[in-house]
Protein backbone atom coordinates (compact mmCIF):
# COMPACT_ATOMS: atom_id res chain seq x y z
CA UNK A 1 0.00 0.00 0.00
CA UNK A 2 2.11 2.81 1.22
CA UNK A 3 5.31 2.05 -0.15
CA UNK A 4 7.20 5.32 1.89
CA UNK A 5 9.03 3.87 4.76
CA UNK A 6 10.54 6.47 7.12
CA UNK A 7 14.15 6.74 9.71
CA UNK A 8 15.70 9.19 11.29
CA UNK A 9 20.09 9.42 11.06
CA UNK A 10 22.79 12.01 11.85
CA UNK A 11 24.03 14.27 9.34
CA UNK A 12 27.65 12.67 9.14
CA UNK A 13 25.80 8.97 7.63
CA UNK A 14 23.97 11.27 5.19
CA UNK A 15 26.94 12.40 4.09
CA UNK A 16 28.82 8.69 2.96
CA UNK A 17 25.61 7.69 1.63
CA UNK A 18 24.38 7.77 -2.41
CA UNK A 19 21.44 9.30 -1.79
CA UNK A 20 20.31 12.69 -2.79
CA UNK A 21 20.24 15.06 0.26
CA UNK A 22 17.54 17.58 0.55
CA UNK A 23 18.01 21.17 2.97
CA UNK A 24 15.26 22.81 3.90
CA UNK A 25 16.07 26.40 4.52
CA UNK A 26 14.66 29.32 6.05
CA UNK A 27 15.33 33.02 4.87
CA UNK A 28 18.66 33.79 6.68
CA UNK A 29 20.08 30.09 5.73
CA UNK A 30 23.65 30.90 5.36
CA UNK A 31 23.84 30.87 9.06
CA UNK A 32 22.37 27.32 9.30
CA UNK A 33 24.92 24.82 11.03
CA UNK A 34 24.20 22.35 8.35
CA UNK A 35 24.25 24.17 5.09
CA UNK A 36 27.84 25.44 6.20
CA UNK A 37 28.80 22.07 7.50
CA UNK A 38 28.03 20.45 3.67
CA UNK A 39 29.06 23.97 2.21
CA UNK A 40 32.55 23.62 3.36
CA UNK A 41 32.74 20.46 2.77
CA UNK A 42 31.45 20.89 -1.23
CA UNK A 43 34.29 23.79 -1.00
CA UNK A 44 31.73 26.45 -1.25
CA UNK A 45 29.85 25.64 -4.47
CA UNK A 46 26.70 25.77 -2.14
CA UNK A 47 26.76 29.01 -1.21
CA UNK A 48 28.05 29.83 -4.51
CA UNK A 49 25.11 27.92 -6.50
CA UNK A 50 22.16 29.94 -3.89
CA UNK A 51 23.71 33.42 -4.67
CA UNK A 52 23.79 32.54 -8.63
CA UNK A 53 20.34 31.64 -8.50
CA UNK A 54 19.00 34.21 -6.00
CA UNK A 55 18.00 31.58 -3.20
CA UNK A 56 17.12 33.23 -0.01
CA UNK A 57 15.12 30.47 1.26
CA UNK A 58 11.47 31.51 -0.10
CA UNK A 59 9.00 28.73 0.06
CA UNK A 60 8.56 28.54 -3.35
CA UNK A 61 12.27 28.11 -3.91
CA UNK A 62 14.39 25.43 -4.83
CA UNK A 63 17.89 24.96 -6.59
CA UNK A 64 19.61 21.90 -7.23
CA UNK A 65 23.40 21.25 -6.50
CA UNK A 66 25.59 18.82 -8.62
CA UNK A 67 28.59 17.55 -5.44
CA UNK A 68 31.24 16.12 -7.88
CA UNK A 69 31.90 13.76 -5.32
CA UNK A 70 32.81 16.02 -2.76
CA UNK A 71 30.47 14.11 -0.43
CA UNK A 72 28.49 11.15 -1.08
CA UNK A 73 25.08 12.77 -2.16
CA UNK A 74 25.37 13.04 -5.90
CA UNK A 75 22.86 16.46 -5.42
CA UNK A 76 21.95 18.46 -2.78
CA UNK A 77 18.78 20.30 -3.30
CA UNK A 78 18.03 23.57 -1.37
CA UNK A 79 14.34 23.79 -0.68
CA UNK A 80 13.04 27.27 0.89
CA UNK A 81 10.94 26.31 3.80
CA UNK A 82 9.51 28.42 6.52
CA UNK A 83 10.09 28.59 10.60
CA UNK A 84 6.94 28.08 11.97
CA UNK A 85 4.55 26.44 8.32
CA UNK A 86 1.34 26.11 8.57
CA UNK A 87 -0.08 21.99 7.29
CA UNK A 88 -0.81 23.55 3.63
CA UNK A 89 2.48 25.36 3.18
CA UNK A 90 4.56 22.03 4.90
CA UNK A 91 2.85 20.00 2.37
CA UNK A 92 4.00 21.69 -0.39
CA UNK A 93 7.17 21.26 0.97
CA UNK A 94 6.15 17.40 1.19
CA UNK A 95 5.11 17.42 -2.52
CA UNK A 96 8.76 19.02 -3.71
CA UNK A 97 10.79 16.16 -1.56
CA UNK A 98 8.48 13.48 -3.09
CA UNK A 99 9.26 15.14 -6.51
CA UNK A 100 12.99 15.04 -5.47
CA UNK A 101 13.10 11.09 -5.39
CA UNK A 102 10.84 11.09 -8.02
CA UNK A 103 12.95 12.98 -10.77
CA UNK A 104 16.46 11.43 -9.30
CA UNK A 105 15.02 8.18 -9.25
CA UNK A 106 16.12 7.75 -5.97
CA UNK A 107 15.02 4.91 -3.77
CA UNK A 108 16.40 6.49 -0.98
CA UNK A 109 16.55 10.59 -0.15
CA UNK A 110 17.32 12.31 3.24
CA UNK A 111 15.75 15.62 4.32
CA UNK A 112 17.81 17.97 6.40
CA UNK A 113 15.19 20.02 8.10
CA UNK A 114 16.30 24.19 9.26
CA UNK A 115 17.50 24.42 12.53
CA UNK A 116 15.51 21.81 15.09
CA UNK A 117 12.20 20.11 14.25
CA UNK A 118 9.53 18.79 16.91
CA UNK A 119 7.46 15.79 16.61
CA UNK A 120 4.69 17.39 15.05
CA UNK A 121 6.66 18.73 12.69
CA UNK A 122 8.66 15.20 11.95
CA UNK A 123 5.08 13.47 11.48
CA UNK A 124 3.42 16.31 9.02
CA UNK A 125 6.76 15.91 6.79
CA UNK A 126 6.55 12.14 6.41
CA UNK A 127 3.04 12.19 6.46
CA UNK A 128 2.96 14.39 3.47
CA UNK A 129 5.68 12.74 1.31
CA UNK A 130 3.34 9.37 1.70
CA UNK A 131 0.31 11.62 0.69
CA UNK A 132 2.36 12.78 -2.11
CA UNK A 133 3.45 9.51 -3.20
CA UNK A 134 -0.02 8.45 -3.92
CA UNK A 135 -1.12 6.15 -6.67
CA UNK A 136 -4.09 3.76 -8.36
CA UNK A 137 -2.74 1.01 -10.36
CA UNK A 138 -5.28 -2.30 -9.39
CA UNK A 139 -6.67 -1.26 -12.99
CA UNK A 140 -4.27 -0.97 -15.00
CA UNK A 141 -2.44 -4.27 -16.72
CA UNK A 142 1.33 -4.82 -16.36
CA UNK A 143 1.12 -1.96 -13.84
CA UNK A 144 4.38 -2.21 -11.56
CA UNK A 145 4.07 -1.87 -7.59
CA UNK A 146 4.87 1.61 -6.80
CA UNK A 147 8.71 1.61 -6.54
CA UNK A 148 9.85 1.97 -2.41
CA UNK A 149 11.34 5.17 -1.23
CA UNK A 150 12.90 5.27 2.14
CA UNK A 151 12.80 8.99 3.73
CA UNK A 152 15.19 9.55 6.14
CA UNK A 153 15.02 12.62 8.87
CA UNK A 154 18.53 14.42 10.32
CA UNK A 155 16.75 15.12 13.37
CA UNK A 156 18.19 15.66 17.88
CA UNK A 157 14.84 14.12 18.66
CA UNK A 158 15.12 11.29 21.05
CA UNK A 159 14.96 8.17 19.01
CA UNK A 160 11.54 7.10 20.75
CA UNK A 161 9.76 10.25 19.97
CA UNK A 162 11.06 10.70 16.45
CA UNK A 163 10.64 6.70 15.92
CA UNK A 164 7.07 7.31 17.70
CA UNK A 165 5.77 10.18 15.48
CA UNK A 166 7.16 8.29 12.35
CA UNK A 167 5.22 5.47 13.11
CA UNK A 168 2.40 7.34 13.64
CA UNK A 169 2.60 9.00 10.26
CA UNK A 170 2.68 6.21 8.76
CA UNK A 171 -0.32 4.55 9.84
CA UNK A 172 -2.09 7.48 9.14
CA UNK A 173 -0.82 7.64 5.78
CA UNK A 174 -1.49 4.32 4.96
CA UNK A 175 -4.99 4.99 6.58
CA UNK A 176 -6.02 7.80 4.06
CA UNK A 177 -4.64 5.46 0.97
CA UNK A 178 -7.18 3.12 2.38
CA UNK A 179 -9.88 5.27 1.73
CA UNK A 180 -8.79 6.76 -1.38
CA UNK A 181 -8.08 3.18 -2.64
CA UNK A 182 -11.75 2.46 -2.01
CA UNK A 183 -13.01 5.63 -3.80
CA UNK A 184 -10.87 5.12 -6.49
CA UNK A 185 -12.72 1.65 -7.06
CA UNK A 186 -14.74 1.17 -9.31
CA UNK A 187 -18.59 0.33 -8.25
CA UNK A 188 -18.82 -2.67 -10.40
CA UNK A 189 -16.41 -4.05 -8.50
CA UNK A 190 -16.77 -2.49 -5.18
CA UNK A 191 -20.80 -2.97 -4.18
CA UNK A 192 -22.14 -3.17 -0.91
CA UNK A 193 -21.38 -6.37 0.25
CA UNK A 194 -17.55 -6.39 -0.92
CA UNK A 195 -17.36 -2.79 0.30
CA UNK A 196 -18.46 -5.16 3.75
CA UNK A 197 -16.07 -7.22 3.44
CA UNK A 198 -13.23 -4.90 2.96
CA UNK A 199 -14.24 -3.39 6.37
CA UNK A 200 -14.82 -6.96 8.22
CA UNK A 201 -11.68 -8.04 6.46
CA UNK A 202 -9.71 -5.06 9.21
CA UNK A 203 -11.22 -7.36 12.17
CA UNK A 204 -9.03 -8.05 15.02
CA UNK A 205 -7.48 -7.73 18.49
CA UNK A 206 -10.18 -4.35 20.01
CA UNK A 207 -11.45 -4.15 16.97
CA UNK A 208 -14.78 -5.90 15.71
CA UNK A 209 -17.07 -5.80 13.13
CA UNK A 210 -20.58 -6.92 12.54
CA UNK A 211 -22.27 -6.64 9.08
CA UNK A 212 -26.08 -6.76 8.78
CA UNK A 213 -27.60 -8.44 5.80
CA UNK A 214 -31.04 -7.64 4.53
CA UNK A 215 -32.96 -9.99 6.62
CA UNK A 216 -31.65 -8.17 9.56
CA UNK A 217 -32.01 -4.98 8.38
CA UNK A 218 -35.55 -5.95 7.59
CA UNK A 219 -35.94 -7.15 11.57
CA UNK A 220 -34.73 -4.06 12.95
CA UNK A 221 -36.63 -1.62 10.61
CA UNK A 222 -34.66 -0.21 8.50
CA UNK A 223 -36.71 1.10 5.95
CA UNK A 224 -34.81 4.15 4.50
CA UNK A 225 -31.55 1.85 3.74
CA UNK A 226 -33.68 -0.78 2.27
CA UNK A 227 -35.74 1.77 -0.23
CA UNK A 228 -32.79 3.04 -1.64
CA UNK A 229 -30.98 -0.72 -2.07
CA UNK A 230 -34.20 -2.28 -3.36
CA UNK A 231 -33.37 -1.05 -6.99
CA UNK A 232 -30.31 -2.61 -7.13
CA UNK A 233 -29.42 -6.22 -7.74
CA UNK A 234 -26.36 -5.97 -5.25
CA UNK A 235 -28.71 -5.59 -1.75
CA UNK A 236 -27.52 -3.06 0.66
CA UNK A 237 -25.52 -3.71 3.97
CA UNK A 238 -24.97 -1.97 6.97
CA UNK A 239 -21.27 -2.27 8.36
CA UNK A 240 -20.75 -2.25 12.10
CA UNK A 241 -17.28 -1.52 13.45
CA UNK A 242 -16.95 -1.55 17.57
CA UNK A 243 -13.73 -0.38 19.28
CA UNK A 244 -13.16 -1.07 22.42
CA UNK A 245 -10.46 -1.35 24.50
CA UNK A 246 -10.63 -2.17 27.98
CA UNK A 247 -8.91 0.08 29.37
CA UNK A 248 -10.64 2.90 27.61
CA UNK A 249 -13.04 5.14 29.70
CA UNK A 250 -16.75 4.01 29.35
CA UNK A 251 -18.47 6.25 26.62
CA UNK A 252 -17.94 6.47 23.29
CA UNK A 253 -17.46 7.89 20.30
CA UNK A 254 -19.66 7.57 17.18
CA UNK A 255 -18.61 7.88 13.55
CA UNK A 256 -21.31 7.25 10.24
CA UNK A 257 -20.52 7.41 7.26
CA UNK A 258 -22.58 7.54 3.95
CA UNK A 259 -21.80 4.18 1.64
CA UNK A 260 -23.51 4.73 -1.94
CA UNK A 261 -21.39 2.50 -3.68
CA UNK A 262 -22.60 3.91 -6.71
CA UNK A 263 -25.76 6.74 -6.99
CA UNK A 264 -27.23 6.70 -10.41
CA UNK A 265 -30.25 8.71 -9.03
CA UNK A 266 -32.43 5.94 -9.05
CA UNK A 267 -35.51 7.05 -11.02
CA UNK A 268 -34.90 10.56 -10.35
CA UNK A 269 -31.90 9.69 -12.82
CA UNK A 270 -28.69 11.91 -12.82
CA UNK A 271 -27.52 13.13 -15.90
CA UNK A 272 -24.50 11.12 -17.74
CA UNK A 273 -21.69 13.25 -17.13
CA UNK A 274 -23.26 13.64 -13.19
CA UNK A 275 -23.01 9.95 -13.02
CA UNK A 276 -19.37 9.63 -13.74
CA UNK A 277 -17.76 9.78 -10.35
CA UNK A 278 -20.24 8.51 -8.64
CA UNK A 279 -18.45 5.52 -7.93
CA UNK A 280 -17.02 7.73 -5.02
CA UNK A 281 -20.47 8.05 -3.27
CA UNK A 282 -19.14 5.76 -0.48
CA UNK A 283 -16.31 8.13 0.28
CA UNK A 284 -17.58 9.05 3.61
CA UNK A 285 -18.14 5.10 4.51
CA UNK A 286 -14.42 4.82 3.33
CA UNK A 287 -13.40 7.50 5.91
CA UNK A 288 -15.07 6.10 8.30
CA UNK A 289 -13.65 2.44 7.47
CA UNK A 290 -10.31 3.90 7.29
CA UNK A 291 -10.53 5.91 10.34
CA UNK A 292 -11.91 2.90 12.35
CA UNK A 293 -8.72 0.69 11.26
CA UNK A 294 -6.19 3.61 12.09
CA UNK A 295 -7.65 4.30 15.64
CA UNK A 296 -7.10 0.36 16.55
CA UNK A 297 -3.36 0.43 15.06
CA UNK A 298 -2.50 3.63 16.77
CA UNK A 299 -4.58 1.77 19.62
CA UNK A 300 -6.19 5.14 20.50
CA UNK A 301 -7.41 5.05 24.49
CA UNK A 302 -11.29 5.85 23.55
CA UNK A 303 -14.18 3.90 22.72
CA UNK A 304 -15.34 4.51 18.92
CA UNK A 305 -18.03 3.08 17.23
CA UNK A 306 -17.91 3.06 13.65
CA UNK A 307 -21.30 2.38 11.10
CA UNK A 308 -21.66 2.89 7.00
CA UNK A 309 -24.76 2.12 5.58
CA UNK A 310 -23.87 0.68 2.07
CA UNK A 311 -26.30 0.57 -0.65
CA UNK A 312 -26.12 1.47 -4.49
CA UNK A 313 -28.71 3.86 -6.05
CA UNK A 314 -30.27 1.79 -8.92
CA UNK A 315 -33.33 2.42 -11.24
CA UNK A 316 -35.35 -0.73 -11.79
CA UNK A 317 -38.38 -2.25 -11.77
CA UNK A 318 -38.41 -2.71 -7.56
CA UNK A 319 -36.89 1.06 -7.20
CA UNK A 320 -38.19 3.53 -5.10
CA UNK A 321 -40.51 5.75 -6.69
CA UNK A 322 -40.96 9.54 -6.04
CA UNK A 323 -43.32 9.82 -3.95
CA UNK A 324 -42.97 6.15 -1.81
CA UNK A 325 -42.87 6.83 1.92
CA UNK A 326 -40.26 5.05 3.78
CA UNK A 327 -40.04 4.09 7.83
CA UNK A 328 -36.58 4.71 9.38
CA UNK A 329 -35.02 2.99 12.26
CA UNK A 330 -36.59 5.44 14.83
CA UNK A 331 -39.92 5.51 13.49
CA UNK A 332 -40.26 8.67 11.66
CA UNK A 333 -42.05 8.16 7.98
CA UNK A 334 -40.12 10.17 5.27
CA UNK A 335 -41.63 11.19 1.86
CA UNK A 336 -39.15 10.53 -1.10
CA UNK A 337 -39.85 13.17 -3.47
CA UNK A 338 -36.35 12.87 -5.40
CA UNK A 339 -34.96 9.54 -5.11
CA UNK A 340 -31.30 11.09 -5.74
CA UNK A 341 -31.40 12.31 -2.42
CA UNK A 342 -30.26 9.19 -0.84
CA UNK A 343 -27.48 9.80 0.95
CA UNK A 344 -29.68 11.42 3.84
CA UNK A 345 -32.03 8.65 3.87
CA UNK A 346 -29.42 5.80 4.77
CA UNK A 347 -27.75 8.39 6.94
CA UNK A 348 -31.34 8.80 8.46
CA UNK A 349 -31.04 4.98 9.42
CA UNK A 350 -27.45 4.88 10.70
CA UNK A 351 -27.78 8.01 12.86
CA UNK A 352 -31.08 6.84 15.01
CA UNK A 353 -29.28 3.28 14.82
CA UNK A 354 -26.42 4.47 16.47
CA UNK A 355 -27.84 6.74 18.77
CA UNK A 356 -29.66 3.97 20.33
CA UNK A 357 -26.40 2.56 22.28
CA UNK A 358 -25.74 6.16 23.60
CA UNK A 359 -22.60 7.49 22.48
CA UNK A 360 -21.37 11.25 24.01
CA UNK A 361 -21.24 12.46 20.06
CA UNK A 362 -21.80 11.75 16.67
CA UNK A 363 -19.84 12.63 13.92
CA UNK A 364 -20.93 12.14 10.52
CA UNK A 365 -19.29 11.88 7.01
CA UNK A 366 -21.25 12.34 3.30
CA UNK A 367 -20.53 12.92 0.15
CA UNK A 368 -23.88 14.27 0.59
CA UNK A 369 -24.75 17.77 -1.81
CA UNK A 370 -23.48 18.98 -5.00
CA UNK A 371 -24.56 22.30 -3.26
CA UNK A 372 -21.66 22.55 -1.05
CA UNK A 373 -19.51 22.68 -3.87
CA UNK A 374 -21.29 25.79 -5.04
CA UNK A 375 -21.09 27.52 -1.67
CA UNK A 376 -17.46 26.68 -0.63
CA UNK A 377 -15.82 25.74 -3.77
CA UNK A 378 -12.69 22.21 -4.10
CA UNK A 379 -10.93 23.04 -0.86
CA UNK A 380 -13.65 23.78 1.93
CA UNK A 381 -16.10 21.25 3.16
CA UNK A 382 -19.11 22.10 5.51
CA UNK A 383 -19.59 21.25 9.23
CA UNK A 384 -23.42 21.43 10.23
CA UNK A 385 -24.19 20.32 13.89
CA UNK A 386 -26.61 20.86 16.81
CA UNK A 387 -23.75 21.20 19.51
CA UNK A 388 -21.41 24.52 18.93
CA UNK A 389 -18.56 22.78 21.29
CA UNK A 390 -18.44 19.80 19.07
CA UNK A 391 -18.19 21.80 15.60
CA UNK A 392 -15.87 23.83 17.19
CA UNK A 393 -13.83 20.18 17.68
CA UNK A 394 -14.28 19.29 14.21
CA UNK A 395 -12.73 22.87 12.94
CA UNK A 396 -9.87 22.15 15.03
CA UNK A 397 -9.29 19.54 14.03
CA UNK A 398 -9.23 19.85 10.38
CA UNK A 399 -7.40 23.15 10.38
CA UNK A 400 -4.23 20.88 12.29
CA UNK A 401 -4.41 19.11 9.61
CA UNK A 402 -4.66 21.17 6.52
CA UNK A 403 -8.11 19.90 5.18
CA UNK A 404 -10.35 22.77 4.83
CA UNK A 405 -13.39 22.84 6.85
CA UNK A 406 -16.40 25.75 7.29
CA UNK A 407 -19.38 25.79 9.33
CA UNK A 408 -22.49 26.44 7.90
CA UNK A 409 -25.73 27.31 9.76
CA UNK A 410 -28.78 24.91 10.54
CA UNK A 411 -31.21 27.49 9.38
CA UNK A 412 -34.60 27.10 11.75
CA UNK A 413 -36.26 28.87 9.51
CA UNK A 414 -35.52 26.60 6.44
CA UNK A 415 -37.09 23.64 8.66
CA UNK A 416 -40.44 24.13 6.88
CA UNK A 417 -39.36 23.74 3.44
CA UNK A 418 -38.58 20.18 4.04
CA UNK A 419 -42.17 19.58 6.15
CA UNK A 420 -44.41 17.11 3.92
CA UNK A 421 -48.01 17.55 3.63
CA UNK A 422 -48.55 12.96 3.79
CA UNK A 423 -45.50 11.96 5.82
CA UNK A 424 -43.61 13.25 9.25
CA UNK A 425 -40.98 14.85 6.68
CA UNK A 426 -39.79 15.01 2.80
CA UNK A 427 -36.26 14.16 1.51
CA UNK A 428 -36.02 17.75 -0.83
CA UNK A 429 -37.61 21.41 -0.56
CA UNK A 430 -37.77 23.61 -2.85
CA UNK A 431 -36.16 27.16 -1.10
CA UNK A 432 -32.31 26.72 -2.04
CA UNK A 433 -29.75 26.22 0.74
CA UNK A 434 -29.39 22.62 -0.27
CA UNK A 435 -26.49 21.48 2.04
CA UNK A 436 -28.46 23.13 5.07
CA UNK A 437 -32.00 21.56 4.18
CA UNK A 438 -29.74 18.51 4.23
CA UNK A 439 -28.15 18.92 7.23
CA UNK A 440 -31.68 20.06 8.94
CA UNK A 441 -32.86 16.56 7.49
CA UNK A 442 -30.21 14.50 8.86
CA UNK A 443 -30.77 16.55 12.58
CA UNK A 444 -33.85 15.05 12.63
CA UNK A 445 -32.92 11.26 13.69
CA UNK A 446 -30.16 12.06 15.70
CA UNK A 447 -32.62 13.15 19.27
CA UNK A 448 -30.34 14.93 21.88
CA UNK A 449 -27.00 13.26 20.91
CA UNK A 450 -24.38 16.32 20.21
CA UNK A 451 -23.93 15.87 16.71
CA UNK A 452 -21.62 17.47 14.25
CA UNK A 453 -22.69 16.68 9.87
CA UNK A 454 -19.81 16.94 7.67
CA UNK A 455 -20.44 17.07 3.83
CA UNK A 456 -17.32 17.06 1.56
CA UNK A 457 -18.91 16.54 -2.12
CA UNK A 458 -16.62 19.82 -2.14
CA UNK A 459 -13.65 18.29 -1.76
CA UNK A 460 -13.71 14.48 -1.89
CA UNK A 461 -12.18 14.63 -5.14
CA UNK A 462 -8.36 16.55 -5.57
CA UNK A 463 -8.18 17.75 -8.58
CA UNK A 464 -4.35 17.95 -7.80
CA UNK A 465 -2.60 20.02 -4.94
CA UNK A 466 0.03 19.32 -2.41
CA UNK A 467 -0.04 16.22 -0.73
CA UNK A 468 -2.85 15.05 -2.94
CA UNK A 469 -2.33 13.82 -6.14
CA UNK A 470 -5.64 14.19 -8.65
CA UNK A 471 -8.66 11.46 -7.68
CA UNK A 472 -9.79 10.77 -4.55
CA UNK A 473 -8.40 12.64 -1.71
CA UNK A 474 -8.69 10.44 1.18
CA UNK A 475 -10.43 13.70 2.89
CA UNK A 476 -11.91 13.66 6.62
CA UNK A 477 -9.54 10.46 7.76
CA UNK A 478 -6.96 12.77 8.89
CA UNK A 479 -9.40 15.28 10.89
CA UNK A 480 -11.66 12.18 12.46
CA UNK A 481 -7.99 10.70 13.93
CA UNK A 482 -7.12 14.33 14.88
CA UNK A 483 -10.35 14.59 16.05
CA UNK A 484 -10.29 11.40 18.69
CA UNK A 485 -6.96 12.12 19.29
CA UNK A 486 -7.73 15.45 20.96
CA UNK A 487 -7.83 16.06 24.59
CA UNK A 488 -11.39 17.45 24.18
CA UNK A 489 -12.59 13.67 22.52
CA UNK A 490 -10.92 12.10 25.59
CA UNK A 491 -13.23 14.32 28.51
CA UNK A 492 -15.96 14.10 26.18
CA UNK A 493 -16.28 10.07 26.50
CA UNK A 494 -15.12 10.27 29.80
CA UNK A 495 -17.24 11.14 33.41
CA UNK A 496 -20.37 9.65 33.96
CA UNK A 497 -22.85 8.38 32.03
N1 LIG B 1 -24.09 11.94 -4.13
C1 LIG B 1 -24.82 13.10 -4.44
C2 LIG B 1 -24.08 14.39 -4.08
C3 LIG B 1 -22.85 14.69 -4.88
C4 LIG B 1 -22.94 15.52 -5.99
C5 LIG B 1 -21.62 14.20 -4.49
C6 LIG B 1 -21.80 15.81 -6.70
C7 LIG B 1 -20.46 14.50 -5.22
C8 LIG B 1 -20.57 15.30 -6.31
C9 LIG B 1 -26.15 13.12 -3.69
O1 LIG B 1 -26.71 11.87 -3.44
C10 LIG B 1 -27.14 13.85 -4.54
O2 LIG B 1 -27.42 13.38 -5.59
N2 LIG B 1 -27.61 14.97 -4.03
C11 LIG B 1 -28.57 15.75 -4.74
C12 LIG B 1 -29.62 16.18 -3.76
C13 LIG B 1 -30.82 16.81 -4.40
C14 LIG B 1 -31.57 15.81 -5.22
C15 LIG B 1 -31.69 17.37 -3.30
C16 LIG B 1 -27.84 16.94 -5.33
O3 LIG B 1 -26.95 17.51 -4.68
O4 LIG B 1 -28.15 17.29 -6.47
MN1 LIG C 1 -27.89 11.15 -5.06
ZN1 LIG D 1 -25.41 10.32 -3.36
Amino acid sequence: MNATTTSTCTLESALRESAPLVLLLETGFTKDAAFREIDRRCKGILAREAKRRKFEGRHDQEVIVQTHGAVAPPVVVLIGCAANPSPRELFAVADRIASVAKRESAARVTVVPAAEMSADWLRSMAEGVGLARYRFREFQSGAKPREALSLRFVTSLPRKVAGAALREAGLRTDAAFLARDLANTPAGALPPAELAARAAALAGGDLSVVVHEVDELTRLGMGALLAVGQGSRNPPRLIEMIYEPASAPAGHFALVGKGITFDSGGLSLKPANAMELMKRDMAGGATVIATMHAVATLALPIRVRGYVPAAENMPDGNAIRPGDVVTAFNGKTIEVLNTDAEGRLVLADALSYAVTFAPRAIVDFATLTGAVRVALGRRYAAVMGNDQGLVDDCLRAAAAVGEGLWQLPLVDEYRPDIASQIADIKNTGTEGAGTILAGLFLREFVGDTPWAHIDFSSTVMSEGYPAHPAGPSGFGVRTALALLADPAATARVAGAA
